[in-house]
């Protein structure tokens, strides 16, 4: 199967598995509404399909991973509703349509965003797999996801508003808030398949290479893109005063860095007995992506 082929039918997979979760109607009024509206508005599921990814290229199979790379995906999905917050980024666009707040209100905006983060790990805790690989992805996303991981990224980008950070801070800062996340995808991704000590680790170096091109990406976006390819406001970091490498160092310099990281995670994957090629393209595709 070539790439764009066996990418397009890890997101179908995930798609169809997120669009039957939160189904019912509660008699507590729109809150699986809000939760569904920012789910299934057409994220590029990168962080769900790279736990599936993960999961087959150490053996297993990617139905087996769903669970777990949905359990990713609610959290991603959480954290950029509250991103979105007035008290936060205070957008009012995101994966092409209004954010969560604008159509639902705050209070129901921080309830969703709660609300998923708890079903994720209920999708992690009662997947269909052996209790240990159950534990050491709950074990695994609650510390990716919580006070020294995305959401300390997320106090250090908010804190960075008053003042210039240095490329040192930047870095560290988007290690943080955007390569945990994804390290918590590709970490789970082994643990659905049962991988080994150095599988993990593997995947731990490759992740955190694409989580900061990833963000690096992100912020060069935010410069060169326009708001209708990338489905969400741009030109929001200088407008708000957030330090970012291109801030800092400019477009060019920061495409070096993107280059830099790539071949770091590509290199993190050698000699780990995972089967590696589809996750190499992956490296180079989000690398060079444009939305
Ligand atoms: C956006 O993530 C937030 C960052 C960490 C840069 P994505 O670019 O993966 O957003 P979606 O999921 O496709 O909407
Ligand atoms: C997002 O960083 C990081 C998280 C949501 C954890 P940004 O604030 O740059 O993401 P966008 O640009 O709003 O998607
Ligand atoms: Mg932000
Ligand atoms: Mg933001
Ligand atoms: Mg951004």
């Amino acid at each position: 199967m070539d790439f764009r082929t066996e990418l397009t039918a890890y997101q179908e997979k995930i798609e169809a598995y997120l669009e039957q979760c939160f189904t019912g109607e509660p008699p507590y009024g729109e809150l699986y509404t809000a939760m569904r509206y920012s789910l299934l508005a057409g994220g590029k599921r990168i962080r769900p399909v790279l736990t599936m990814a993960f999961c087959c290229a150490a053996g297993g199979e990617e139905e087996q991973a769903l669970p777990f790379a949905a359990a990713i995906e609610m959290v991603h999905t959480y954290s950029l509703i509250h991103d979105d917050l007035p008290c936060m980024d205070n957008d009012d666009l995101r994966r092409g349509k209004p954010t969560n707040h604008r159509v639902f209100g705050e209070s129901m905006a921080v309830l969703a965003g709660d609300a998923l983060q708890a079903a994720a790990f209920e999708q992690v805790l009662s997947a269909p797999l052996p209790e240990e690989r159950r534990l050491t992805a709950a074990l695994t996303l609650a510390r990716e996801a919580g006070q020294d991981g995305m959401c300390a990224g997320q106090v250090l980008d908010i804190q960075g508003e008053e003042r210039t950070l240095t490329p040192e801070e930047i870095t560290g800062m988007n290690a943080l808030k955007t390569g945990c996340l994804l390290e918590a995808a590709c970490l789970m991704g082994v643990a659905a398949a049962g991988g080994n000590t150095e599988q993990m680790q593997a995947a731990r170096e490759y992740a955190a290479a694409v989580g900061l091109a990833f963000q690096i990406r992100d912020d060069i976006l935010d410069v060169t893109a326009t708001s209708a390819e990338m489905g969400k406001t741009v030109g929001k970091d200088a407008a708000q005063g957030k330090s970012t490498l291109v801030s800092l160092w400019g477009v060019e310099e920061s495409e070096h860095v993107i280059r830099e990281q790539t071949q770091l995670a590509k290199r993190a994957l050698e000699g780990t007995g995972l089967e590696t090629a589809f996750l190499e393209t992956l490296a180079d595709y989000l690398a060079g992506r444009s939305n």
